[in-house]
Formats: C-alpha cells, sequence, structure tokens
C-alpha cells in the first residue's frame, strides 16, 4: 500500500423519512439564506420538490432556485448559479438531484468564492480557496457525488468535459432515501449499476502491491450490485433493492475502497471526451469502453482480471489459461451489462469513426494518463476503434 490520509467530511444521512427528519436541522448549521438547485422537472413530478420547499418554508429559510440543470452539466448552468449566490447573498446550497445537480452545485459553490471565472477552477487553471458550504438530497444511485470532493463540468461551446476536485467542496451533509430514487426510469437505473461498477473496477486496477483488503472490499461491492441490479431493473419499485444499490453506489466512490491505492480512471477520462463531443449518458459510454479497456489490458493486468473472472462472475478455472479465464470474465461483463439494457457499440449512439481523433486529443489534454498503466494516444485510438 502507499502511505495516505483519508478524512471524509460528509455527513451521511441515510434512511426512509430522513428528507423531512433532518433536512432543516442540517440546512439550518449554514444559514437561512438558501439557493436550491434541481434539474429538468423529475422532483416537481414524484413531490420531492413540494416536500423541500414546504420544510424550507416551515424553517423560514430564504430560498432562491436554479433549476434546469442538464444532465452532463454545462458552464453556462454554473454562471446561472454563481450570479444568484452573488446577487442574492446566498449563505449555503442544497442540490437536489442526481449527480449532474451535485456536480453543477459544487462549481457554484466554489465559483461563488471565486472572482473570475469558474472555469478556471475546473481547468486547473486557478485553485479553490474558499467555497460556499451546501448540503444534497440525492435521487439517483450512480456518481459517488453524494460523498465525494468530485466534480465533472461541460463547456458545451469549446466542446470540453473535465473532472476536478478539492477538498472544499464535499457536500456538509447528503440525505440518502431510497423512496427518493423509486422513480429513477430504468435507462438512468441501469445507466447508474454501470456507473458505480466501473468506479469500482477503475480502483481494481492499480499497481500498488498488498492490497487484499481493498481487492476483496472491491470484490464484495461488485458481487453486491451483480446481485441486485437485474432484480432492481425486473422490479423498479423496490425500495430494498433501491436501497442497496443506493447504499453500493455511494460506497464505490467515497473513497473508502481506495485507501492506499491509485485506482487507474482511464476509461473515465475517455468517456468524458466522448460525452463532451456527443452528450451522450456517462455511463453508456462506459460500458462500451470498459470492456475494451480492459481487452486491452488483458496481459498486464491478467492476475486481476483471473479474480474478477472466478471470484466475482464465478468463472470455473479448471483447463483453462489464464487469458482464457481472463477473457471469460470480460465477457460476462459485457453480457452482464448488455443484458440490463445498457448499449456495447458506439453505433449504438449513432457515433462513427469521424470524430475518434479529436476525442483522442481530448483526453490527451492534460498527457498521457492512467494510473495503471499510462495511456498514449495511439492507445486510446485502438480502444476507441474497437468500441465503433
Ligand atoms: O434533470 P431531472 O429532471 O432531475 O432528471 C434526471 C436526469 O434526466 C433523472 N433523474 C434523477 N433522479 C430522478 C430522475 N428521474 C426520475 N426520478 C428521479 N428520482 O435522471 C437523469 C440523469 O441524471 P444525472 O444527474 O445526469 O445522472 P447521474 O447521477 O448519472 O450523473 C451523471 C453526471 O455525473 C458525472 C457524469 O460525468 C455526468 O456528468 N459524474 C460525476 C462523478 C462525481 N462527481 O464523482 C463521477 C462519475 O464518474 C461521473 O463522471
Ligand atoms: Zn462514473
Amino acid at each position: 500500500m502507499e502511505n495516505f490520509i483519508f478524512h471524509n467530511p460528509t455527513k451521511l444521512i441515510f434512511g426512509e423519512g430522513q428528507v423531512k427528519e433532518q433536512l432543516a436541522k442540517q440546512l439550518g448549521n449554514y444559514g437561512k439564506n438558501v439557493l436550491v438547485v434541481y434539474g429538468g422537472g423529475s422532483i416537481k413530478r414524484n413531490g420531492l420538490y413540494d416536500e423541500v420547499l414546504s420544510i424550507l418554508n416551515e424553517g423560514e429559510f430564504m430560498v432562491t432556485e436554479l433549476s434546469d440543470v442538464e444532465p452532463n452539466p454545462r458552464l453556462s448552468t454554473v454562471h446561472k448559479g454563481v450570479a444568484l449566490c452573488k446577487e442574492n447573498n446566498i449563505d449555503v446550497l442544497l442540490a437536489v438531484g442526481g449527480g449532474s445537480v451535485i456536480d453543477c452545485t459544487k462549481a457554484i459553490a466554489a465559483g461563488a468564492k471565486y472572482d473570475g471565472d469558474a472555469w478556471d477552477l475546473v481547468t486547473r487553471k486557478a485553485s479553490v480557496n474558499e467555497a460556499l458550504p451546501f448540503g444534497t438530497i440525492l435521487t439517483l444511485a450512480a456518481t459517488g457525488s453524494e460523498m465525494n470532493s468530485g466534480s465533472v463540468i461541460t463547456n458545451w461551446e469549446t466542446h470540453e468535459k473535465y473532472g476536478w476536485g478539492s477538498p472544499l467542496v464535499f457536500p456538509k451533509f447528503s440525505i440518502l432515501d431510497p423512496k427518493n430514487t423509486v422513480t429513477v426510469p430504468k435507462d438512468h437505473t441501469i445507466y447508474g449499476i454501470v456507473d458505480m461498477m466501473s468506479h469500482v473496477l477503475e480502483q481494481y486496477f492499480h499497481q500498488q502491491t498488498n492490497t487484499p483488503l481493498q481487492e476483496n472490499m472491491c470484490e464484495s461491492v461488485l458481487k453486491t450490485v451483480i446481485e441486485a441490479g437485474p432484480e432492481l431493473v425486473g422490479d423498479l419499485e423496490n425500495v430494498e433493492l433501491r436501497e442497496t444499490i443506493l447504499y453500493a453506489g455511494t460506497i464505490a466512490l467515497n473513497g473508502m475502497l481506495q485507501m492506499g491505492t491509485r485506482g487507474d480512471w482511464a476509461s473515465h477520462n475517455i468517456e468524458h471526451a466522448v460525452s463532451a463531443v456527443y452528450d451522450i449518458p456517462h455511463a453508456g459510454g462506459l460500458a462500451i469502453i470498459f470492456p475494451r479497456w480492459l481487452r486491452h489490458h488483458k496481459t498486464l493486468g491478467e492476475r486481476k482480471l483471473v479474480n474478477l473472472a472466478v471470484n466475482v462472475w464465478g468463472v470455473n478455472p479448471d483447463g483453462k489459461t489464464k487469458q482464457d479465464i481472463a477473457e471469460e470474465g470480460i465477457k460476462r461483463l459485457e453480457n452482464f451489462w448488455t443484458s440490463l439494457g445498457a448499449p456495447s457499440r458506439l453505433a449504438d449512439y449513432d457515433i462513427d469513426d469521424s470524430r475518434l481523433d479529436e476525442i483522442a486529443d481530448k483526453t490527451m489534454v492534460r498527457g498521457p494518463f492512467g494510473n495503471f498503466n499510462r495511456l498514449q494516444k495511439e492507445d486510446v485510438l485502438s480502444i476507441l476503434k474497437e468500441c465503433l
């Protein structure tokens, strides 16, 4: 293992009824003047908006709203939120939604305390020195943004999408009630499952040694999601299954699995470049890219791939070469995702080879990448061609 310091300051508030129980109390710790941030209307349709607003009114909070945060949230929306914070002297933000709403809120919280353009923070031209406090009510199990300090923002004018982060943008608290996720439609439920599994896989592939507990924990999260995921896709309103998947999504990316190791994260970087150009759902891209990344590393990652195949997928290793076992594991992963209903090729999104070079260039903006194995542009192009 590498030396590490683990500090996750987000207060995680989990379970049914916790919004009613905790929201006013937690938010009140940070002030009375609130910017509520949400997406395109799902919370209005399922009643959560009314519930939140009535709690805030009862608690005598002053409420300003920012709605219509896009999936793959855009810089233009961050700018709107920053302006609202400055004009209204906002004390605290409340994100009510999925990863996109939370990521946008993180950028607004930091942008509101920065004199220049918030894009400087995303591109790391400037560092975050201060941020407004914010809490979240998560409505979609997927990204882990509710308990981490990362955010992904798209500049649609320049077709750039980057991840950034700062210890100052951990949510102060996050309220996770599985009931608030029962209205997530089938496609986004599937994407959420793919995303959280990909987060675990990114962290499973690292170069550090003596990490048995980290590896076992990753395998456990994967097995849990592999068991509950298909049941949930067939029974979307099952609150117990929603609960299992919600908890798994948070554990998958709140730092617990990555202590003492450095996950790879190349597949995420490639996906961000694809969705910067084509605006496809993040996990739709991952379902296509991740198996090809694994295949690209079949020799280098042989030990891990064999463990994945045998320990997670239950592949029988008898009489097979390690390479065959590894390939069987990759196929099982591909089949699992496609059987849920995830896409398997870029063609599923009508993406052809015409802009692959541009996508590969975008992945290289911060130089060769991937902690398990550094990828060069030609590696990315070769992986992308396999994805067509
Ligand atoms: O906008 P609304 O109307 O709310 O609808 C959303 C949106 O259309 C809908 N939805 C959310 N909760 C719902 C619901 N519909 C019905 N009932 C509910 N309870 O679902 C759609 C997708 O929402 P979105 O927030 O975009 O999905 P997700 O949570 O998957 O977030 C994706 C974004 O997160 C980034 C991705 O790149 C992408 O931009 N990521 C953020 C990470 C992080 N901060 O740590 C890590 C991830 O790897 C990822 O890159
Ligand atoms: Zn992801």
